[in-house]
């Protein structure tokens, strides 16, 4: 497919899975007419109308190419969001990055307070794990554990809340490259490569199957990180929208602060081409994940 139609291509799957993923948690979080509302009312000014969805997007991509009912994918792809907007919910806290904004607007904490944040937090992860237990997104209960499990682990010790244990240490340790590889392969990586393993979950893909799969996510999960350090590095907050800058100014070592802006936007290309290749078994069913390994780099916020 010519670059401009792979362009249109995902231009067209980020507004779409946008629009889906917002329905989604507009109709998964009503509001009751009772003293929650105020927690419910957070949850809704985190998740809806957020970030890229990038993550729903590599899970909806994946199930498309197995042939997964799309109601099914969104469910998934909403709980994965989940998750990541929980993180991000914590990660915002004065008691880690303290930040003031998020997907250009005031961070939940500043909006609400912090401890409706922690709880609204607390609130998403829990949902997740509700929703791809139900029914409604898979009636196989073989697929609703492998969704639990692969989702769970991904986002607590051995991934995402071991990264960023590791990324706290990172202000004041001195770590190596293997190390920040690691580091940004739980904190990052780890729930984009459960993305796309939740796809193939939903796809009945066999384990052996996903092999390919896991490599395309490992690569452009690095990138996907290393694309974060420069927009932190070099990037414009009102585009970002989120405060840039920080890493430096916390002593954080990052591949950015390792290699040099140049050699770290060198390695992340590299990154993106061998995710790819990884996707050499597809044809045009996969064009979506090959435009979004692409985007990974290219992106400004
Ligand atoms: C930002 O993730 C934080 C990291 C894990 C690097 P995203 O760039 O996917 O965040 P949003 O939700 O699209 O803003
Ligand atoms: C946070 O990483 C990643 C999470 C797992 C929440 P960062 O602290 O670099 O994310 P930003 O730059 O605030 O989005
Ligand atoms: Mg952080
Ligand atoms: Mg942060
Ligand atoms: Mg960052």
């Amino acid at each position: 497919m010519p670059v401009g139609a792979i362009d249109h291509l995902l231009a067209d799957s980020l507004a779409e899975i946008a629009a889906e993923i917002d329905a989604a948690f507009d109709a998964l979080l009503p509001v009751p007419a009772d003293s929650r509302a105020r927690l419910v009312e957070a949850m809704r000014y985190a998740t809806i109308g957020g970030g890229k969805r990038v993550r729903p997007l590599l899970l909806a991509s994946v199930a498309a190419i197995y042939g997964v009912d799309r109601e099914a994918a969104i469910r998934a792809g909403a709980a994965i969001e989940a998750i990541h907007v929980y993180s991000l919910i914590h990660d915002d806290l004065p008691c880690m990055d303290d930040d003031a904004m998020r997907h250009g607007k005031p961070t939940l904490h500043l909006a609400f307070d912090e401890a409706t944040a922690v709880l609204a937090g607390d609130a998403l992860h829990d949902f997740a794990f509700e929703v791809l237990a139900d029914p409604a997104t898979s009636s196989d209960p073989f697929v609703q554990i492998e969704l639990v499990r692969t989702l769970g682990r991904a986002s607590g010790l051995q991934g995402m809340a071991g990264g960023q244990m590791m990324d706290l240490v990172a202000e004041t340790a001195e770590f190596d490259l293997q190390t920040v590889t690691r580091l940004q392969q739980l904190k990052t990586g780890a729930l984009l490569g459960a993305a796309v393993e939740m796809g193939a979950i939903l796809g009945h893909v066999a384990p052996e199957g996903r092999t390919h799969l896991r490599g395309y996510a490992r690569d452009a999960g690095l990138a996907f990180q290393i694309a974060d350090d420069l927009i932190d590095h070099e990037g414009d907050a009102a585009r970002a929208g989120k405060a840039v800058g920080k890493d430096a100014a916390a002593g954080k070592a990052t591949f950015v602060s390792l290699l040099g802006a140049d050699r770290a936007r060198e390695q992340a290309r590299l990154l993106v081409d061998q995710a790819i290749e990884h996707l050499a078994s597809h044809g045009r069913e996969a064009d979506v994940l090959r435009a979004l390994a692409r985007y990974i780099i290219e992106r400004d916020h």
